[in-house]
């Protein structure tokens, strides 16, 4: 009984306790494996998580740099072209400039001497030799007139573009005035806008307004009362200039045409010119960095709009006439 006693004492011993104690380290040190396992498997999946943002990273960034170098590959190649075609466009001006000036000489030798011959000949002469020499001169006349506007484009594609501040109703108003002295009983009414100031080349604006004014005089020849206006207002955030009439108008089917140079919408008979002004408008408004459109209808009238960017912001003032 003693002995069992001393064995059920000894269950309580120091050791057993300890073994308990170790047991319930055991437990608890199996629990943190557990949880470290499981910890260690979220993380790896975090990793894996990781890695794999990692490596999509990197593919993008290899994407992004080979869209870099086909973009520096491109722009290259676009510069070249771009070059060959300024080289080209130089030739080509170039040449339209010697032919249309050095032209000019030989043409009005042919004019000259031609006169000359139908002064001293014209006693001598058939009337049927008269008239081919009446079609020489013509023709010699003719070709003249061309030569001169093509100098005229020509000219405007050399010039240097000078930016100042122009105020272009002034400009209007002077082209306005010469205009008007070319037929003093014209019923014509022209409404500008106060002041339209704009950084732009005085003398090539002179030269775009007064085709763009001339045409509308023209144009709205055969309107018993004519009203033209000439204004600015704010399209999308732009300012657009427009020169309005309610003159012969166009098929709007031909717009296209327009600006192209000797292209003409209008017969000799209906109206005169050789198609050149609206060309000269085109190339200084590109020259400026701006845009040129038309609108019209057949027998209602025209309007013809530009811009000139990098302009400072103007406040809104609409077309005047409208
Ligand atoms: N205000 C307008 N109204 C109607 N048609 C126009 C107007 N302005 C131009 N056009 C049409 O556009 C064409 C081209 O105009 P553009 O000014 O280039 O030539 P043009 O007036 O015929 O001759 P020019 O070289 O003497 O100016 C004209 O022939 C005409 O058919
Ligand atoms: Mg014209």
């Amino acid at each position: 009984m003693k002995e069992q006693q001393t064995l059920s004492n000894k269950a309580a011993s120091p050791a057993d306790s300890e073994k308990s104690e170790l047991q319930k380290t055991a437990v608890r040190q199996q629990r943190e494996i557990a949880d470290l396992k499981a910890e260690n498997l979220a993380s790896g999946n975090e990793n894996r998580d990781l890695r794999e943002a990692a490596r999509l990273d990197q593919i993008t960034i290899e994407n992004f740099k080979q869209a870099q170098r086909q973009i520096e590959v491109l722009n290259r190649s676009l510069q070249s072209r771009n070059r060959a075609l300024e080289a080209v466009n130089k030739e080509l001006e170039a040449f339209a400039y010697t032919v249309s000036h050095d032209l000019r000489s030989p043409l009005r030798s042919i004019h000259g001497f031609g006169e000359a011959l139908q002064r001293s000949a014209a006693a001598k002469l058939s009337p049927e030799e008269s008239k081919w020499l009446q079609k020489v001169l013509d023709a010699a006349a003719r070709m003249d007139r061309l030569t001169e506007d093509l100098l005229r484009l020509s000219r405007i594609t050399r010039s240097q573009l000078k930016r100042e501040v122009v105020n272009l109703a002034q400009v209007a108003r002077e082209v306005v005035h010469e205009l008007r002295q070319t037929d003093p009983q014209r019923d014509i009414a022209f409404a500008i806008s106060d002041s339209l100031e704009v950084q732009a080349d005085p003398a090539l604006m002179r030269v775009a307004l007064g085709n763009l004014l001339e045409n509308a005089w023209k144009y709205t020849g055969r309107r018993p009362q004519a009203l033209v206006s000439f204004g600015r207002q704010q399209r999308d955030g732009q300012t657009v200039f427009c020169v309005r009439d309610n003159g012969a108008g166009f098929d709007m089917a031909y717009a296209a045409k327009l600006f192209a140079p000797f292209q003409r919408l209008h017969s000799a008979r209906e109206f005169s010119g050789s198609g050149v002004g609206l060309a000269c408008v085109a190339r200084i408004i590109h020259k400026h960095g701006g845009r040129i459109w038309a609108d019209g209808k057949t027998g209602e009238g025209a309007a013809f709009f530009f811009t000139l960017p990098d302009q400072p912001l103007l406040v809104e003032d609409g077309e005047p006439a409208e």
